[in-house]
Order: C-alpha cells, then structure tokens, then sequence
C-alpha cells in the first residue's frame, strides 16, 4: 500500500538480489527505517524481536531465512539447523510452521548446489502468493462492506472496528482485516476505521493508525476497553480482525483483548468477521481454548511505554509500580461460535469444520499425511 504516494511491500529482495529489506516496525509510527537481514541468524532475529511481525509477514521472512541460510550453506545439517533456529522464534503464529514447511520440503530431495536458488525462488512466491491472497479476501470482504453501504442513508460510512494490526504490515502487502478497508476506499466508498490501540505494544495505535494514515483511510484510535461502548450505541457496523491460528473446528486466536471484542459484538448483534489466509489455519488443531500455545511475552511490554516527548526525543518511560508482577499474553481465542466468518481467498465461510474442509480440500489432504 502507500507510504507518502509511493508504493511499498513490509518485505523484499534488495538490489543485490539476495539481501531482504524489511521495515523495522518497531520503530514505527516515529521513524522509517528499514532494516537490512544477510544472514538466517538476523532473520530469526527480526521475528523474535518482533521487528517484522503478524503472522503472514513471520511466514514470509522464515521462508527468506531460510534462502539466507542455504546462501551461507546448502548442507542438510544446515538445512535442519535453519528450520530448529526459526521454528523456536514465535510459538503461535501458525503461518511460521507453514512456510518452514514448505521451504524444507521443498529443499531436501534437492542437490544442495541446487537449493540457493530454489529456496529464494520459493520464498518470492510464498511472498506473491500473499499478495494475491490477501488481494482476494479483499474482493470477497468488500462484499461485506458493500452490503452495509446500500442499507445506509447516502453519504453515511460504514464503521469497522478492528483489533491489532492485521494491516499491510503483518502481511507482505494489502492486509488480511485491511484489505476489504482498502479496496472500499480506493473505490470511494465511505469507510471509517475504529482502530483499538492493542496495549500492550500498541500494534493498534502504532501500526495500524500509521497505515491507514498514510494510505489516506479515515480513521479514529481509541483506547482497547472502548468497543464495547461503541457498539451499544450503533457506532460499529461491524468487526473485521486478523487471526494467528484457525482451527479445524473454526476456533481463532489472534492478539489478546479479541475475545473480548467478539463477545462484546455478540451481545450487541455486531457481525463479527475474522480475515485470513488459507496458511493461517492448522488442520491438525481442533480445540483452540486447549491446544493452540499462546506466547507469554516479556514482561516490560506491559510495565513501560514508549512514545516521542514533546522535543522530539524517543523515551521509555515505567508506568507500573515497581515490585508489581505482571502477566504478558499475547494472544487468546475467540470460540468459532462467536465469529460471523471467515474471510478467506475462496469466499467468506462458516467458522466450522465442513465449510473450511470443504474450501481446502488439499490441506485436509496433507495434514492426513
Ligand atoms: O504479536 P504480533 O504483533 O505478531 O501479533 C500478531 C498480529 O499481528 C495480530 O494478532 C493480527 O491480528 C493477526 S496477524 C494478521
């Protein structure tokens, strides 16, 4: 999406042909910096530090990881080795597993001279793929939008309330939750962005509030425990959010605080949508609540914030008394009973085992071997 009219993806090759350029989100929204990765270890690095993050993106820059590694050393130990050190970055995202997946078994009937260029060739299709996939939900999610246009009066927005960032930024492009937002607007439909600011890293306030700015997206940040507020007085239309895991069941577990969103949607009759790509759901996971491993995270996340002070300086500053533990997760799950559905490259579908068995018929296929 746009960044000051000028196009630009989270992730992609560098004019040498082999280093990976990302933004460093955790800079954002103060500084543009884009962050150079030359070696797996610096890929690894950038998802455990979180600065890539979302899930599609995790999956993406694992796959280039990987290319890097084969880069340094096409061996099979280094091959096993590359696929140990990424896999241990982030526990719950599940497009991470995905893309390693795909990129060793892809690599190892290979001759290893063979496997450089194979594993940089599979790594810019996994990032296009992401691309195309995230353009489609955005055609079928605009649907959603396009339906609550036609039953406002003229000139009234559709208001979409959304959780964390499951923007351009957490994909390699478009968004999963923003890309029905994105093509609304491109089309001139009036669309409005209620944007929850996600503590404890502020994802919402940060990255999402930061896009959509720079894309020229009417949006309003407001503080996490708002929505349900909003929702009793008919202020939100409906909830589009990103997700880290779907189950086989339709379970979705995405950044702490959407459970409660859901639930705050259902009492208040709010359609609740929940925006992924097909390599965001783990077939071999039925219940959410009990088997998906949610990331506990440091715990200064929750005890410090960080902003820029009036002159300009970037500053760290506690907001919690010292001594007091705190809890850090990072991610919960909203039951599939609560979710409208599933925005997916193949259509909006129900949150339940037929219909997302019935769209992907191959993963079945392959989580059975
Ligand atoms: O911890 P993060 O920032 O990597 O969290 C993941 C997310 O970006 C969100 O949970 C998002 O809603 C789903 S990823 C498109």
């Amino acid at each position: 999406m746009k960044v000051e009219g000028k196009h630009i993806r989270s992730i992609w090759l560098g004019p040498d042909g082999w280093t990976v350029s990302a933004i460093d989100q955790r800079r954002l929204p103060h500084d543009f910096v884009v962050a150079q990765l030359t070696t797996c270890e610096s890929a690894a690095d950038a998802i455990r530090s979180m600065l890539v993050r979302g899930a599609p993106l995790i999956g993406a820059t694992a796959a280039y990881g990987m290319a890097l590694a084969m880069r340094a050393d096409s061996s099979n130990a280094a091959l096993d080795h590359a696929y140990k050190m990424l896999i241990a970055t982030r526990p719950t995202a599940i497009n991470l597993r995905w893309a390693l997946d795909q990129m060793r078994s892809m690599l190892r009937p290979l001759p290893p001279p063979e496997r450089t260029v194979a594993a940089y060739s599979r790594a810019a299709e996994i990032a296009e793929e992401d691309i195309a996939i995230n353009r489609a939900i955005g055609q079928h999610g605009l649907k959603l939008i396009e339906a609550i246009t036609a039953a406002k009066k003229p000139g009234e927005r559709v208001n979409v309330l959304t959780h964390c960032n499951a923007g351009w930024l957490a994909t390699v492009d478009w968004g999963t939750a923003t890309a029905p937002i994105y093509l609304a607007h491109d089309l001139g439909r009036a669309v409005h962005v209620w944007v929850d600011e996600t503590r404890p890293r502020n994802q919402g306030a940060s990255l999402t509030a930061w896009e959509l700015g720079h894309h020229g997206v009417p949006h309003t940040v407001i503080p996490d425990n708002t929505g349900g507020h909003l929702m009793q007085h008919g202020l939100v239309d409906l909830v589009i959010v990103g997700t880290d895991r779907v189950t086989a069941n339709g379970d979705v577990c995405n950044k702490i605080g959407t459970y409660l969103k859901a639930l705050a949607a259902h009492d208040n009759g709010v359609p609740f949508y929940v925006a992924l790509p097909s390599p965001t759901i783990d077939f071999s996971v039925d219940d959410g609540v009990r088997e998906i491993p949610i990331e506990q995270r440091a715990a200064d996340e929750v005890t410090t914030m960080t902003g820029r002070t009036a002159d300009g300086r970037i500053e760290t500053v506690r907001i919690v008394p010292e001594g007091s533990p705190v809890a850090n997760y990072g991610f919960d799950v909203t039951p599939a009973r609560l979710v409208a559905g599933l925005i997916t490259e193949r259509g909006v579908l129900r949150a339940d085992r037929a219909a997302l068995s019935a769209a992907f018929p191959e993963r079945i296929a392959a989580a059975a071997e």
